[in-house]
This record gives structure tokens, sequence and C-alpha cells, in this order.
């Protein structure tokens, strides 16, 4: 039986990597690592830092292999993810077969942690169910955007006794400021804090949280949305690509 390890490393700063994950990396024989196309080359090049940094074990190698770009042309938002997971799948499946012998270790370093906007595993279950290839696998945990997104702005994710609410760009508008008094969006290719319109709602927005590129901005979302657009697109265009994340308040502790 193969065994398979789905190691969260960190949303950024090889520093982000837990003991754990460390251990994890040291027990595999093969360390597979995607690759995102000429633009995003910066997000292989902290996982292959992170194996040179604390692979130990000699007899490890790493394997690339490059990730489809989703395909969204007459396809609904799900249908879209979904044919993307199959043909993830089917590349997991071979890489399986091809690279992984038969009791040996494999291991998938994701972005952040596994649980948070991320795939991995349930391709890795998909994969599975197929029933072409035996394995067993497990999760190791990691640092995620969200954790560093509050570090950087030295503050809590909650409000004393209050929920949170994590969601994407494309559903923002249906939770804050109405249904949530903290709102956490990522995957928002549309800035869609620019439609909150909320005198008392706050921001703490960050890119590229964790790498030395890192900005953060916070303050009032009316006071502070064109700065975070303006900086947002300029980084954009000198590094070619963006990761950000952040976090919409509205309240206060103790205010109920
Ligand atoms: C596919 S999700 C992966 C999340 C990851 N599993 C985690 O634990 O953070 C990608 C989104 O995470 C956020 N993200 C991940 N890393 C980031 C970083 N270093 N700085 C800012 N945002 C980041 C962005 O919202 C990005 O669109």
């Amino acid at each position: 039986m193969r065994h398979i390890l789905i190691i969260g490393i960190g949303a950024g700063n090889p520093e982000h990597v837990t003991i754990q994950a460390i251990n994890a990396l040291n027990k595999a024989d093969v360390l597979f690592i995607p690759t995102k196309g000429a633009k995003k080359t910066e997000l292989a090049e902290v996982r292959r830092e992170i194996c040179a940094r604390y692979v130990t074990r000699s007899e490890s190698h790493t394997v690339e292999f490059s990730v489809p770009v989703r395909q969204t042309e007459g396809r609904s938002y799900s249908g879209s993810v979904d044919d993307w997971h199959g043909s993830i799948a089917a590349i997991y499946e071979a890489l399986l077969l091809t690279d992984l012998a038969e009791g040996q270790t494999g291991a998938f370093l994701v972005w952040g942690d596994p649980m948070l906007y991320d795939s991995t595993i349930r391709i890795v279950e998909r994969v599975k169910a197929r029933g072409r290839v035996a394995f067993d696998f497990e999760v190791v945990p990691g640092i995620t955007s969200l954790q560093a997104l509050c570090a950087s702005h030295r503050i809590p994710l909650n409000l004393v006794g209050k929920p949170v609410e994590i969601t994407t760009g494309r559903r923002l508008v249906e939770s804050f400021p109405d249904k949530s008094e903290t709102a956490v969006v990522m995957l928002d290719g549309e800035q869609a804090f620019e439609k909150i319109d909320d005198p008392d709602a706050i921001i703490y927005w960050g890119a590229y949280l964790g790498t030395p590129d890192e900005i953060v901005i916070s303050g009032r979302l009316a006071d502070v949305k064109e700065e975070i657009l303006k900086v947002r697109a300029e980084a954009r265009q000198r590094i070619g690509w963006i990761m950000d994340i952040y976090l919409l308040r509205k309240g206060a502790d103790f205010d109920d």
C-alpha cells in the first residue's frame, strides 16, 4: 500500500512550517510540487525552498507537476470546479502510479492549511474512489493565510463571544454587514469590498503575507478603499500576480 501525506506548509514564509510538517516531509520518499504557470513561479519556489531548507533525508526526491487552469467557458461555477478537480485527480493518479512505488510515501505540499479553501483532500479522496491505486493518507496542519493576516495586523479574529464568517469575494454581499459582524474574504478576484457601503465597516487587508512583498493596510473601509484598490493594482502589475485576503468588521467587543 502506498501512503500519502498532505502537508500544510504555511502561507508563504518558510518559517511557518511546523516541526510536525518538517518531520512529515522527512518521512516522504517523493515530494510532489505543483507549478501554476510562469506568473506564479514564486509559489513553487517557496515549496522548493522549504524542501531545500528542511528535508534532510537524502533518499527522497521531488517531482514537479503542472496544475491545469480551471476552464470556465460554458460551465456553471460548480460544474467548472468539478471538471477541474476531475482533471487534477487524473494527474494525481498518474503521479501515484508512475512516481511512487508500492510501500512508498508521497507528500503533497499544500499552501497554508489543507482544510481551508484548498481541494487537495477532496481530490485525493476522489483518486481513492476511482479505485485504480490503493493508498491511505494523513493530513498535517499548517499556518493559514487567515492566521498570517491577523498576526500581521495584530488583531484577534473574532469579537468577544461572536461568530466569524469565512467567505469568498463572490458571496460577500450575502453576508456582510447584515448577517456577519466579522467576515473574512478569500479568493476575491473582483475586490468585492468595493461594493460594501457601510460607514462603520473596518477593513484589515493583506497581500503576499509572509513573503518579502507583504503589504498590509487597515482602517475605516470608506477611508482606505481607494488606497487598497490603487496599491493592489500597482502590486499586481509589478509582480505579475496577487494573493490577498481581508477581514471586514463592524461593531466592537462588548457592544451588545
Ligand atoms: C486556494 S486559497 C488557499 C488558502 C490556503 N489553504 C490557506 O490556508 O490560507 C488561496 C487564497 O488564500 C489567500 N492567501 C493564501 N496565501 C496568502 C498570502 N500569503 N497572502 C494573502 N492571501 C493569501 C488568498 O485569499 C488566496 O486567494
